[in-house]
């Protein structure tokens, strides 16, 4: 039978005994939109079925702009850990191209005895918690988000942190999104933030530091989070276009093995309607069906 539980006053939903794919769709997308984030446990997808899962909520993306996917899967990406390439920074999936993917899918295949947990924060309950200046400020700033920055930051082995730095900014994008996003569905406002925005328009390096650590701070609030601990076998899908994630790097050399497959998402659009630009690089048309030049 299906039940469903919330986890968090703010964020996030337990569903067991549902196969993602036989639930229907209205209630599927409703119970994202709501709860922003759903942890399917036990669900036990293969490639093939994960892909059917992603795909109900639209078009697929490839694996990764620039990130090769797993053999012979385009649209599959391997999420592994292996050192120095930990995903340990709060961020929002691909938000340097101009379309960003709209949801994004995680099953795990194998887990660690311990940590390796994923958190997922509502960045428009972040956005709600805001005094009111600030989110007034907010509203009308744009930042430039870019994969051409220490994303990877070198641990115990820095030769591989640089391979893969070389490889993630194989091809570079810098592109301009309004710092709070309205949602396209719920008509929502979130923070649109995260690890790749690195520059507010208009304002200096120090400045824009400064503000974005001032912003990125309501987003992390502890309220604000889902912990996903995860079993074998359980598939989470979360909003990327209102929420941020971090995978704590904390499992030591333990392997941990999840598969990532993405939702095409539309251009973004800021509280006046503006829509997102790009600063420099292409359209990124050879990762996801909804690329729009300008
Ligand atoms: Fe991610």
């Amino acid at each position: 039978m299906t039940e469903i539980r919330r986890l968090g006053g703010r964020i996030g939903a337990e569903i067991t005994g549902a196969d993602p794919n036989a639930l229907p769709f209205d209630e599927l997308n409703g119970l994202l939109l709501e709860h922003k984030a759903l942890v399917f446990r036990g669900a036990h997808l293969d490639d093939d079925a994960q892909l059917r899962f992603a795909a109900r909520f639209g078009a697929l993306t490839r694996a990764h702009p620039t990130v090769p996917p797993v053999e012979g899967r385009p649209d599959i990406l391997p999420v592994n850990g292996e050192e120095g390439i930990r995903s340990n920074v709060w961020h929002t999936d691909v938000t340097f191209v101009r379309t960003p993917p709209a949801v994004s899918t995680l099953r795990a295949l194998v887990v660690p005895a311990y940590g390796g947990n994923t958190l997922i924060a509502n960045s428009a309950a972040a956005y709600r918690d805001l005094p009111d200046p600030l989110r007034e400020f907010a509203d009308r700033l744009w930042a430039v988000h870019t994969n051409d920055y220490d994303y990877a930051l070198p641990r115990t082995n820095a030769d591989k942190a640089a391979e893969y730095r070389e490889v993630f900014t194989a091809r570079r994008y810098e592109t301009a999104h309004p710092v709070v996003r309205v949602h396209p569905e719920t008509g929502e406002r979130g923070l649109f933030i995260g690890g790749f925005a690195q520059k507010l328009v208009g304002l200096s390096g120090t400045e824009s530091r400064d503000v974005l650590r001032l912003l990125q701070k309501y987003v992390t609030r502890p309220e604000n989070l889902l912990r996903v601990v995860w079993n074998v076998g359980d598939v989470v899908v979360f909003d990327n276009r209102i929420t941020q994630h971090y995978a704590p790097d904390d499992y030591g050399d333990q392997p941990r093995e999840l598969r990532r497959v993405t939702v095409a998402g539309d251009v973004p659009a800021g509280v006046t309607g503006e829509e997102s630009y790009i600063v420099s690089g292409d359209d990124a048309a050879h990762y996801t069906p909804l690329a729009v030049a300008s």
